[in-house]
Parts: structure tokens; C-alpha cells; sequence
């Protein structure tokens, strides 16, 4: 099987938490590969273009305050499956519904600080990429 990627950021709360080296470990052992990786706080400007799927919705202020609230690690990932693998290891979006063991379980603490982001599709997943990283950043 051909290995796809996806694009995942370790959040504001988790980095502030001290869970970087953790997250980094689970996903890794999880057979993820790291691609290209990079630490650097958002700017409103970027943290509206990142979600600006979710600009209608009525969380949009929260969440944009709350993604600029300090430093993330955004990290484009490589294995087969994984935008569907990725999602199951980090849980439900809401940590109290995710599953024992997922990133979200271990390191989130309510729905608006959860931890990670995870791309939703393969579409997604390169254009969230390149949000961060140029062709000359990715291997
Ligand atoms: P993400 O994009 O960050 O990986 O999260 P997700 O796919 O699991 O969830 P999504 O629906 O894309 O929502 C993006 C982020 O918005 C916040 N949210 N709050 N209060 C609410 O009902 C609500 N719903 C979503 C979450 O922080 C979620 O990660
Ligand atoms: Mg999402």
C-alpha cells in the first residue's frame, strides 16, 4: 500500500502543558514518520485561514483566541492510512467522548483545549501542509 500523509499541530494547551515530547512519542510508536516539523505561535490572520471552514460557526471566537493563545508544533506526518489511522489515535474531538488511550484522552482537557489537530481528508491534509511548510521544508 502507498503511504499518504497528513498534517497534525500540537495545541496551544498541550505545548503550555509540557506534552510535546509525549505526543511526539505516541505518534511515533504508532508508526507515524515525521516529515517536516516546525514550533512558532499564530497570528490571528493565520489562525482564521487555518479554520476558516469553522467562520460561521458560533465556537469561531474561541477558537481563534484560544489557537493564538500560545506556541504550537505543526508537523506534516507520513504512513499508510494516515488521515484515518491519525484520527483514531488522537480520539473524538471531545476528549470526555474519546477512547481510552487516544492523545485526546491522555493530554486534552475539554473540547476547546484538545490537544491536537488532525486533517480530515487527503485534500485537507495537503492544503493545511503547505500552510506551514514550503516544497523545500517537506522530504
Ligand atoms: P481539529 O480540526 O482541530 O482536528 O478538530 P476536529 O476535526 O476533531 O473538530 P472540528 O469539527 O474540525 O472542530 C475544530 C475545533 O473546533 C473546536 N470545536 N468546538 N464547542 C464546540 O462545539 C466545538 N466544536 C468544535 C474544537 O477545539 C475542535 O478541535
Ligand atoms: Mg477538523
Amino acid at each position: 500500500m502507498t503511504s499518504n500523509r497528513t498534517f497534525t499541530m500540537i495545541k496551544p494547551d498541550a505545548v503550555a502543558n509540557g506534552h510535546i515530547g509525549n505526543i511526539i512519542n505516541d505518534i511515533t510508536v504508532a508508526g507515524f514518520k515525521i516529515k517536516a516539523m516546525k514550533y512558532l505561535q499564530l497570528t490571528n490572520a493565520q489562525a482564521e485561514g487555518f479554520y476558516a471552514v469553522h467562520k460561521e460557526r458560533g465556537f469561531f471566537g474561541e477558537l481563534i483566541s484560544f489557537m493564538v493563545s500560545g506556541p504550537i508544533v505543526a508537523i506534516i506526518l507520513e504512513k499508510v492510512n494516515a488521515i484515518e489511522d491519525f484520527r483514531t489515535l488522537i480520539g473524538a474531538t471531545n476528549p470526555e467522548n474519546a477512547a481510552e488511550g487516544t492523545i485526546r484522552k491522555k493530554y486534552a482537557k475539554s473540547i476547546d483545549a484538545n490537544a491536537v489537530h488532525g486533517s480530515d481528508s487527503n485534500e485537507n491534509a495537503a492544503i493545511e501542509g503547505s500552510y506551514f511548510f514550503s516544497e523545500f521544508e517537506r522530504f
